[in-house]
């Protein structure tokens, strides 16, 4: 039965325009300034996503590349990131608080990938992430992954069926996968893909934007 509510859902939202994958576009926008106040703020309060910390509010690593950057901050459904100096990731709702740089500011090559660059020295490379407008959910076992924060990362409303999680998270931007508790008559609305560790033994559904 729960097999079959997801599959109705999913047709009937992709009757109403939807693309089966959550395909993603990626596209450079171009070199902006950063001070330390930090432009780039999506990733604020978070200290982990799965099993990547976050330095707040970004992910620092050796092996640093574009399309890191960008599968990270897709799984918070994130429409900008940023690189900067050749090691840091950033996710945002907006960027350009500081204006845009010189093109040649933007000199670092990722540590990751050379052949990428990752930004300068006060400087983000910055990338916009596009998602089809309308997104199926998938029904799937709950992750084992989970969200580390300081703010909330869920958000929960009454629900008596899937259908009453899934509608919600579909008009919200920052809703990328949902919780359906029956027994309680809850929905937990989730900011990334992963649940908190709160809720990751809830007895429920988990759906994620396909
Ligand atoms: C960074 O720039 C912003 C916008 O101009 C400004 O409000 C902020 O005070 C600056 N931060 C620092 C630490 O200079
Ligand atoms: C490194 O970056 C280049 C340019 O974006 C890309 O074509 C190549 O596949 C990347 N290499 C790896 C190992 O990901």
């Amino acid at each position: 039965a729960q097999q079959f509510l997801a599959a109705a859902c999913c047709s009937l939202l992709l009757v109403i325009g939807v693309t089966a994958a959550r395909v993603i576009q990626v596209s450079y926008i171009g070199c902006f300034n950063d001070n330390s106040s930090k432009d780039m703020r999506g990733l604020s309060g978070i200290k982990s996503v799965g099993e990547i910390s976050v330095s707040d509010p970004r992910v620092i690593s050796g092996s640093m590349t574009q399309d890191f950057c960008s599968s990270f901050c897709a799984l918070g459904g994130f429409p900008y990131f940023g690189l900067q100096f050749a090691s840091a990731c950033y996710c945002s709702w907006d960027f350009g608080s500081l204006g845009p740089a010189k093109e040649s500011d933007c000199d670092r090559p990722c540590n990751g990938n050379s052949s990428q660059i990752c930004g300068g020295s006060w400087r983000n490379s910055v990338f916009a992430l596009t998602y089809p407008k309308r997104s199926c959910f998938k029904q799937s076992q709950m992750p084992s992954l989970t969200v580390s924060s300081t703010l909330p990362t869920s958000w929960s409303l009454a629900a008596q069926t899937a259908l009453d999680c899934l509608i919600p998270c579909e008009a919200s931007a920052d809703c990328q996968a949902v919780i359906f508790s029956g027994q309680q008559h809850l929905c937990h609305l989730l900011r990334f893909a992963y649940p908190p560790a709160s809720l990751s033994s809830t007895d429920g559904d988990y759906f994620v934007r396909g």
